[in-house]
């Protein structure tokens, strides 16, 4: 079709035109129609996050068919964080950053690992549509720290350890001599907590 649309002589062009207008707008007009028959009860819709620790995460709450029911945000201990845009726990590392009929967004800044769980996402109708969105957090791996216990004897054994202080997920260590991989000296550190 396309092809043949651009070997038209230009007077071609606005009947074409209009054709196309003509089919999108009925095209739109269906779905709209599919739409309002399929989904017509409200629904909540929330979104997993993964998140670095001390950094800031943003929850967000997609809402169908709004009709004003109190929106009830809760962390994972089911402690209510927001009851309908107004802060209830007394942690103002959470603000409610946007609410919408169609979007309730909060922000957690300076996230821990402690922070991590499901953030429930509630709406109060006649039957309550709940969603749950899981926080994850990562902690980069910081830079291992190498500790030799004896001065080493000819002839003799020396332990050399490699310790990574803290990660999530665990870090993976190898060691290396002159910059070659020692085989089999991979090992997985142990998991953060
Ligand atoms: C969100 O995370 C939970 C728990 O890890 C998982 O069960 C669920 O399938 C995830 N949802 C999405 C949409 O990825
Ligand atoms: C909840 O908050 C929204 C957004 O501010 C508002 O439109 C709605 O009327 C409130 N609902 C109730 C029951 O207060
Ligand atoms: C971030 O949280 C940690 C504890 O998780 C705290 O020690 C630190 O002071 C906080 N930083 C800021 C900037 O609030």
């Amino acid at each position: 079709m396309r092809p043949s649309r651009r070997s038209h002589p230009p007077h071609h062009r606005p009947t074409t035109t209009t054709t196309t207008t003509t089919t999108t707008l009925s095209l739109s007009l269906c779905s709209l129609l599919l739409l309002s028959l399929v989904s017509r009860g409200q629904a909540v819709q929330a979104e997993n996050v993964t998140v670095q620790e001390g950094g800031t995460a943003q929850i967000s709450c997609r809402l169908q068919n709004y009709d004003g029911s109190i929106v009830v945000i809760q962390n994972p201990r089911r402690q209510t964080l927001f009851f309908n845009g107004t802060r209830a726990l007394k942690d103002d590392r959470f603000q409610m950053v946007l609410f919408t009929p169609r979007l309730v967004r909060i922000t957690l800044t300076n996230v821990s690992v402690l922070d991590e769980g499901g953030y429930f996402c509630q709406l109060y109708t006649d039957d309550t549509h709940h969603q749950v969105a899981t926080l994850s957090v990562v902690v980069p791996p910081e830079t291992p720290i190498i500790e030799v216990n004896q001065e080493a004897v000819e002839g003799g054994e020396a332990k050399l350890t490699c310790l990574s202080p803290r990660s999530k997920p665990p870090a993976s260590l190898r060691w290396m001599r002159n910059g070659r991989e020692i085989p089999g000296t991979i090992v997985v550190a142990k998991e953060l907590g």
